[in-house]
């Protein structure tokens, strides 16, 4: 019966000869199946490495022979779905917006292709849910500046707002009623008092008489003689509860001094027809379109 090396006696042992200061080196030698595993595996990777990209240079990996990469697989994916969408793609591109929400399929499809482009885009601003920021204004109410049916928003969104790279942008200017002394310090007093009490807050009785003259004057030709904004200029309305900048006094004070002037890109030269119509879907549909 032969013996595992352990159970040997240590003169039965074979060793490989070496000695060291009287220290022998038993030959025990690796099991057959290890080493092919071992010569397996080397020839695979090295078949592996001429195939497939592999080894370090100066500026990018060896291609390998097969010249596949990830970038490649990731593209033809991509090409996979644009092709799939194509059809689906250019109706939309050409659809009347106003039909868009009838047609279930179109529907479905812009509002997830909105969503896709407003995350992209337009949340830095807007905010992830589009409910805004101080001066970018929330979406999802039905309180619009430029107005909320479906074709003022796609305007809005495709041109821009007070931006100098697209003429079709909308565009008003409010004044700098402080800053260029187009008002006497006693006047703003008086008109952001004036404003204070028709948007429902506590006001300075004394002032908000002659602050309605102020306002008639100076403000109603944009906000309108009640107060309530005019979209044709964007200027919103200062009567309900809602405010772009704020509807504090000290903030309203710093609107009539130095007025605002808020800018918004023009996404006509960045998003497709398709995706301009599909994200103006989108913002329609969160809530407040008219
Ligand atoms: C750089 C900031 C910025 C980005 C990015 C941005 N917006 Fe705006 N957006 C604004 C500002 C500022 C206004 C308000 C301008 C004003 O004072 O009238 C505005 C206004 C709007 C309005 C008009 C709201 C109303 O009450 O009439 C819509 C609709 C809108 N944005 C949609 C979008 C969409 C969709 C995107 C993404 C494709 C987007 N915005 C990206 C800054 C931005
Ligand atoms: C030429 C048109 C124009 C005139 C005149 C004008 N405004 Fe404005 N106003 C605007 C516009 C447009 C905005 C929107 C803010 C922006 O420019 O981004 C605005 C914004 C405001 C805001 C900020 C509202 C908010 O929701 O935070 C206040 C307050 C305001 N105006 C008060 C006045 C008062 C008071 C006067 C008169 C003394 C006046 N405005 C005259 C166009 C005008």
């Amino acid at each position: 019966m032969s013996k595992k090396p352990t159970e040997l006696e240590e003169d039965e042992v074979e060793t490989t000869g070496h000695s060291w200061d009287g220290i022998e080196e038993y030959n025990n030698p690796l099991p057959r199946w290890w080493l092919w595993t071992l010569y397996a595996t080397i020839i695979w990777a090295i078949g592996y490495t001429i195939a497939y990209p592999a080894w370090p240079m100066l500026t990018q990996a060896t291609p390998g022979v097969l010249g596949w990469s990830t970038r490649g697989d990731v593209a033809a994916e991509i090409k996979a779905v644009d092709v799939a969408n194509a059809e689906i793609e250019s109706k939309l591109a050409a659809a009347d917006l106003t039909t868009i929400s009838a047609d279930a399929d179109m529907n479905s499809y812009a509002n997830n292709a909105g969503k896709a482009v407003f995350q992209t885009w337009c949340i830095q601003c807007h905010q992830t849910g589009g409910q805004g920021a101080k001066g970018y204004p929330n979406l999802l109410d039905d309180d619009w500046l430029w107005g909320g049916d479906i074709e003022s928003i796609h305007t809005t969104i495709k041109h821009g707002v007070r931006n100098e790279d697209d003429d079709d942008a909308r565009f008003s200017e409010m004044p700098k009623f402080g800053a260029d002394e187009l008002l006497e310090a006693a006047e703003i007093d008086q008109v952001v008092n004036f404003v204070l009490k028709i948007s429902g807050q506590e006001a300075d009785a004394a002032l908000v008489t002659d602050g309605a003259v102020v306002f008639e004057d100076n403000c109603a030709s944009c906000h309108a003689e009640d107060g309530k904004g005019d979209r044709d200029q964007g200027a919103p309305n200062l009567t309900d509860a809602i405010w772009l900048y704020g509807g504090d006094e000290a903030t309203i004070r710093d609107s009539v001094n130095n007025a605002r002037f808020g800018v918004m890109p023009t996404w006509a030269a960045r998003l497709s027809e398709s995706d301009i119509n599909a994200v103006a879907t989108y913002v329609h549909q969160l809530g407040g379109g008219e």
